[in-house]
């Protein structure tokens, strides 16, 4: 996408000049010889840089200097400024100009000035992605069973394109770490994977986050703010949970994922971004459509390539690996990097039923090294072995009710689950497959009852 700069100068012939040059160097530019039309143009053609002439036949450069400071302060003026303004242009400055320019215009001058200034800008802007960034990009997606490696390739093939990817599968099956598998292997690599979390904000606070938002949009919009998307031009969004996104908003997304539009909260310019998007859920969003909390159109949308991860229990191959691949990594980390684990253990750890898949495994296994004391984790060191199995068929065997002895059964599954989800009542009653609202009176009755 070009550049785009807007000339403001009353000296037409100068303007052109500028104008010229600049398309030459690949920049999108429009004139204006009047405020008034340059005030449009800050609407309708939306100008990146302006070049501004502080004297014009209908005002004073200065004052729209501090409109479009106010209204919208990332774009950056350069001032050009003319015999006897230099007092003038030392004003502009302090207002918020970056630079300036004396006339006549030399024109490699100003080639470089606007160069420097881009590359300023999107360092600042990298630097602003980074922050958002949570990837880990010595990360690396381990598993050798058959349908790891082809999906891993299906990802390498569906990286290649632009179009919209839904990642599907439980809870820890590496979601996330798939979304930037893919963008790490797309021409968009060299800019950046942008997260949104569309779980977590208001519908306000979403719809803000996303698109962003004009300076006093809503009480504590103190300034304007650049929405995820727009970070994410170039380069990739990952919308995670994106079945959690209100119907309202739903609208919004699928005009941006059609048209590459968006308007900021309390603006009116449509705006633009050639973001790739990725989404991720592990709800069934068909069946969300079927409930009507989901837009079809939106669903079919998203889902113009479907990728789904397995649970860890339906590839076991891929234990082992995983297995080895935490051990090391965790070892580097905790700094006891000869802590191994014997195949006895291993084995066993294959058995298990992984419902956090990977992430409890990654879980179980940091857990297991911080506390070990020797140089190899035994059985002992992972609490389930213990817990799970054995304790659970020694209460049911107990002589008591069948009643009692369900309700015993349920309150450790569930204590446990919860545990191992941080106690995140929504992810755990997502597992679990029945209501949140469902979970909680379960766990009220459960626990006055046996306790
Ligand atoms: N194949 C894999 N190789 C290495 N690490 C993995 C793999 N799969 C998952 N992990 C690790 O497991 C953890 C959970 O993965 P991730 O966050 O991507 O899961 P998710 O599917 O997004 O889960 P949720 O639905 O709960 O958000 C992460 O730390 C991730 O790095
Ligand atoms: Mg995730």
């Amino acid at each position: 996408m070009k550049i785009k700069i807007l000339i403001v100068d009353d000296d037409i012939a100068l303007s052109q000049e500028i104008s010229k040059l600049l398309k030459r160097h690949h920049y999108d530019v429009q004139t204006a010889s009047l405020l008034q039309e340059a005030t449009e143009k800050l609407g309708n053609f939306t100008p990146e840089i302006i070049l501004l002439d502080l004297k014009l036949p209908d005002g004073s450069g200065m004052d729209f200097l501090k409109k479009v400071r106010n209204k919208s302060p990332e774009t950056m003026i350069l001032i050009l400024s003319g015999y006897g303004t230099i007092s003038l242009t030392v004003d502009a400055i302090k207002n918020g100009a970056l630079n300036f320019l004396t006339k006549p215009v030399d024109p490699d001058y100003l080639i470089i000035t606007l160069e420097k200034l881009i590359e300023q800008k999107q360092l600042h802007h990298r630097l602003l992605v980074q922050e958002l960034e949570i990837a880990d990009r010595r990360k690396m997606v381990m598993g050798n069973s058959k349908k790891m490696k082809t999906l891993l390739e299906k990802c390498k093939t569906a990286a290649t394109l632009d179009t919209t990817i839904l990642l599907t599968g439980e809870t820890g099956t590496g979601k996330q770490l798939l979304a930037h598998y893919i963008h790490q292997n797309s021409k968009r690599s060299h800019y950046p994977i942008v997260y949104v979390n569309c779980a977590n904000l208001s519908e306000q606070l979403l719809e803000s986050e996303l698109f962003g938002h004009e300076k006093g949009a809503f009480t504590g919009a103190h300034r304007q703010k650049l929405g995820r998307v727009e970070l994410a031009k170039k380069g990739t969004l990952f919308l995670d949970e994106i079945g959690e996104i209100s119907l309202n908003l739903q609208s919004k997304l699928l005009h941006f994922i059609e048209y590459g539009e968006f308007q900021r909260l309390g603006g009116n310019q449509n705006l633009h971004s050639d973001a790739r998007i990725i989404c991720a859920s592990n709800r069934d969003l068909e069946d969300e459509v079927k409930k009507g909390n989901f837009r079809e159109d939106l669903f079919y949308r998203v889902n113009v390539i479907n990728l789904t991860i397995a649970p860890l229990r339906e590839r076991r191959e891929d234990i082992p690996v995983l297995i080895q691949y935490f051990v090391s990594k965790f070892g580097q980390e905790l700094g006891k990097p000869h802590c191994h684990i014997s195949d006895l253990v291993v084995e066993k750890l294959c058995q298990y039923n992984w419902p956090g898949n990977v992430r409890e495994l990654q879980n179980s296994i940091e857990r297991a090294m911080v506390f070990c004391k020797t140089q190899q984790l035994t059985e002992n060191d992972f609490q389930f072995f213990n817990v799970r199995p054995i304790s659970q068929t020694d209460k049911i065997f107990k002589p008591q009710s069948l009643k009692k002895a369900i309700d015993d059964f349920k309150k450790e599954f569930i204590h446990k689950l919860l545990e191992e989800n941080g106690g995140n009542q929504t992810k755990v009653a997502r597992i679990l497959e029945i209501q949140r609202t469902y979970l909680n009176r379960l766990l009220r009755e459960l626990n006055t009852e046996s306790s």
